[in-house]
């Protein structure tokens, strides 16, 4: 069994996997796959296709070895009885990233809650007592006053806070933006990195004493250069240092673009979407190791995912 880099992946029941812009992580001995649930066809305006589809909500995945994946269903859903809903499916959900809460004991979820035209810019916040949900809606907020498109969850091993880090500033900055101790909430603390770079689709991963942060420009569903950048701490400045990936494609992310670093057995993969813009379901994976040597992170093309 395996997948194959760049294409839709298959559940176990032969249907295309529905979890776009997302994430994997372990909960006890099951693997857990969250992401944008985007079953639907493309919207329309006058007969041609646009690059959106509306809402459903997030779904979950569980497998026991990263290849063999089973619904678990929906377990953010989209709100459809009141239009000014953030949840409403006329809006934007995008890149939802969970993790466990050991003060509370419960699964927290964030994702980039947004308007069609990407005006509202805000992060939205989910809790569940089990981690196939389902998962109620809290708010959506502002970290500290600032828009939140992409994102992602972000465990910081040294100082064992969580990090909302998000693309502000009209995407200018990437902002590291602490959550309080229940995870609902932000301390106020808040280290703003690569000010000015324009790099969106954040994914980290701490080896060897750094902090590597994987991230793409800004252009939309198209593919561009991933760089990575590195710093020892999150309070202390990141310093872009390349492009990691090699092989065929590697100018363009093999034609995908950064959601997530999944650990697993002492190996970090590079997850990928790769966004078909007006056909947004059928959007495909990949899962690239990622290679250190040294301080260089090297992130080469396969064809295929096989599992650990
Ligand atoms: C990308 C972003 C995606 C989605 C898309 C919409 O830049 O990474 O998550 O927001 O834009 O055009």
């Amino acid at each position: 069994m395996e997948h194959r880099n760049g294409a839709c992946w298959l559940d176990v029941e032969g249907k295309p996997i529905q979890a776009h812009g997302g994430m994997i992580t372990r909960f006890g001995d099951t693997w857990y796959w969250y992401g944008e649930n985007k079953d639907a066809e493309n919207c329309t305006r006058d007969g041609a296709p646009l690059s959106r589809v509306d809402v459903i909500g997030v779904s979950c995945y569980t497998s026991p070895d990263l290849l063999h994946w089973t619904h678990q269903g929906v377990v953010l859903s989209a709100v459809t009885d009141s239009p000014v809903h953030p949840l409403h499916p006329s809006r934007v959900l995008e890149r939802p990233k969970v993790f466990y809460n050991a003060h509370t004991g419960k699964y927290v979820m964030w994702f980039h809650a947004d308007s069609p035209d990407y005006t509202f810019a805000q992060a939205g916040c989910a809790v569940a007592d089990s981690p196939a949900g389902p998962f109620r809606f809290l708010r959506t907020v502002a970290p500290n006053r600032r828009d939140c498109r992409d994102m992602t969850l972000y465990h910081d091993p040294v100082s064992g806070h969580e990090f909302l880090v998000h693309s502000g500033d009209w995407n200018k900055t990437l902002y590291f933006s602490e959550l309080t101790e229940d995870g609902l909430g932000f301390t106020g603390r808040c280290f703003a990195q690569m000010i000015n770079q324009e790099r969106e689709a954040p994914a980290l991963c701490y080896h060897n004493g750094l902090h590597y942060c994987v991230t793409s420009g800004c252009t939309g569903w198209a593919p561009n250069s991933a760089l990575y950048a590195t710093a020892q701490e999150v309070c202390m400045d990141m310093k872009l240092i390349d492009n990691p990936c090699e092989g065929p494609g590697y100018r363009q992310t093999f034609g995908g673009q950064s959601t997530w670093v999944l650990q697993a057995e002492n190996r970090y993969w590079l997850m990928l979407d790769h966004w078909k813009p007006l056909d947004l379901r059928h959007s495909g994976y990949s899962l690239l190791p990622m290679d250190f040597e040294g301080e260089r992170l090297t992130v080469r093309w396969q064809e295929t995912f096989a599992g650990l």
